[in-house]
């Protein structure tokens, strides 16, 4: 019995650290590819409930590429959203939204 609650901790435990990598990764795609332009991103993530951050990232951040590339105010950002690294980014993107969004019950840090 000991032997399958340990095993069942270190699932745990390691779900929980690759779920925290891809929320890093996330806000260190935030940091270099929208910080210029917004402001700090667990505000901008704040901005949003869970489910707008999934509608505007779903089909991997295409609402969200529409917004810029449609914006003539956002023109410096079009070779990043026409990239294909904005398609590796995007999921990593999403979770870090998501997780910081407005109904997430993450308070964001002070910063
Ligand atoms: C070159 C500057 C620039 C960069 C880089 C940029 N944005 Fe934007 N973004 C804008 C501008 C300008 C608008 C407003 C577009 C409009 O409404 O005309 C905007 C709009 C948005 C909106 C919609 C705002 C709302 O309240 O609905 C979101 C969300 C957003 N950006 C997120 C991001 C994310 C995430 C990134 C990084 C992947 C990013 N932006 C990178 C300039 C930028």
């Amino acid at each position: 019995m000991i032997k399958i609650s340990t095993l069942i901790s270190l699932l745990l435990i390691s779900a929980i650290s690759s779920l925290n990598a891809a929320v890093y990764k996330g806000q260190k795609v935030y940091v270099d590819s929208c910080k210029g332009c917004h402001s700090g991103g667990q505000e901008l993530a704040a901005s949003k409930n869970m489910k707008t951050w999934e509608k505007i990232m779903d089909k991997k951040g295409e609402k969200l590429a529409d917004i810029h590339l449609t914006s003539k105010k956002a023109e410096a950002s079009w070779s990043y959203f026409n990239d294909r690294k904005f398609i590796k980014d995007s999921k990593h993107l999403e979770d870090f939204l998501v997780e910081y969004a407005k109904d997430s019950g993450n308070v964001p840090a002070c910063n």
